[in-house]
């Protein structure tokens, strides 16, 4: 059966400890030898370009960038010829979409894996790489509590489901109206091992977090809103004083791009127990695992 990454709970947990396992390793066959990997981009990206097209390389294959207005989803040609067309051109699809219905749609008719770079919904690769990253700094993750502060949003969402399936306490800290609903948090009780609860307050998210993650609280596509979500966040950004309310030792995370004095001080993203940059290199190796995985590596 053809396996697909649209979203964490693709994974089961002992997935998800295989997929890191294969991260972590370096010498992995070159499943791609001689293959394709499209990767089309309908927004802008640095690390998850980069990191794909690096991750293809290593693996042996051919990665082939596309823009989103050159295939043009449902616009130029229906999403589902355009997927049934390139099936045949690659070994794995791989598309960062406005709509999270457009790479379930891609899913249904591909014969080929579909990877999922960043929809509406959810970031799979780039919680891959935060688990990665957060296990590298602070152990076994079961029992451990990880926060995430600011917009429930596709990096929340997917940190919490891998979290979860680790074993992990996610504590949100979410401002009402960009919370995650209850039948939100019933439903990522269910994912895993680990637990989650929300608080409306920031502060009160990070007590004994040994992980406390951010994003942006504009994503793209929500530009317009900038300035009422910067009201609507405010006490949510993560500076010193909500860091030392954390454990003893813990980091601070952000999937990046990153905005100095809106969602993290200066200080904090700079400083010390800042890990951005070792996350987002996990962006490779959890790339080049991921797609191992889907190749059929264990
Ligand atoms: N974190 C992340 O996905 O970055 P890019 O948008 O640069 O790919
Ligand atoms: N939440 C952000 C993540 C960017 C990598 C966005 O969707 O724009």
């Amino acid at each position: 059966m053809t396996r697909h990454l649209l979203t964490i709970t693709d994974l089961s947990t002992r997935e998800l400890c295989a997929v890191l396992d294969l991260a972590e390793r370096s010498n992995l066959p070159k499943v791609l030898e001689g293959r394709g990997v499209a990767l089309i981009f309908e927004k802008p990206s640095n690390r998850t370009r980069q990191s794909m097209e690096i991750a293809v390389v290593q693996l042996g294959g051919h990665p082939v960038y596309t823009r989103g207005d050159e295939v043009g989803f449902d616009l130029r040609e229906p999403v589902e010829d355009i997927t049934r067309v390139m099936a045949g051109y690659h070994d794995v699809l791989a598309a960062r979409v406005f709509d999270h219905h457009v790479v379930e749609r891609m899913a249904v008719v591909s014969g080929v894996p579909i990877v999922n770079m960043l929809s509406d919904q959810a970031h799979p690769l780039q919680a891959l790489a935060d688990v990665l990253t957060m296990q590298q700094f602070h152990g076994d993750l079961a029992g451990q509590t990880v926060a995430y502060v600011g917009d429930y949003n596709n990096v929340a969402r997917s940190l919490a489901e891998a979290s979860i399936l680790l074993g992990a306490h996610v504590s949100l800290g979410c401002p009402v109206g960009f919370h995650a609903t209850d039948a939100e948090l019933e439903r990522l009780a269910q994912v895993g091992p680990g637990s989650v609860r929300q608080v409306h307050r920031a502060v009160d998210a990070v007590t004994d977090a040994v992980a406390v993650h951010t994003d942006t609280w504009t994503s793209m596509g929500q530009e317009t809103e900038k300035e009422a979500r910067r009201r609507a966040f405010e006490g949510f950004a993560v500076d010193d004083e909500m860091m030392s309310r954390a454990a003893q030792g813990a980091g601070f995370y952000h999937c990046l791009p990153a905005y100095r004095g809106v969602e993290v001080t200066a200080a904090v993203i700079d400083g010390p127990q800042s890990h951005v940059i070792a996350q987002a290199h996990n962006r490779l190796h959890a790339a080049r695992g991921a797609l191992a995985f889907l190749m059929g590596v264990r």
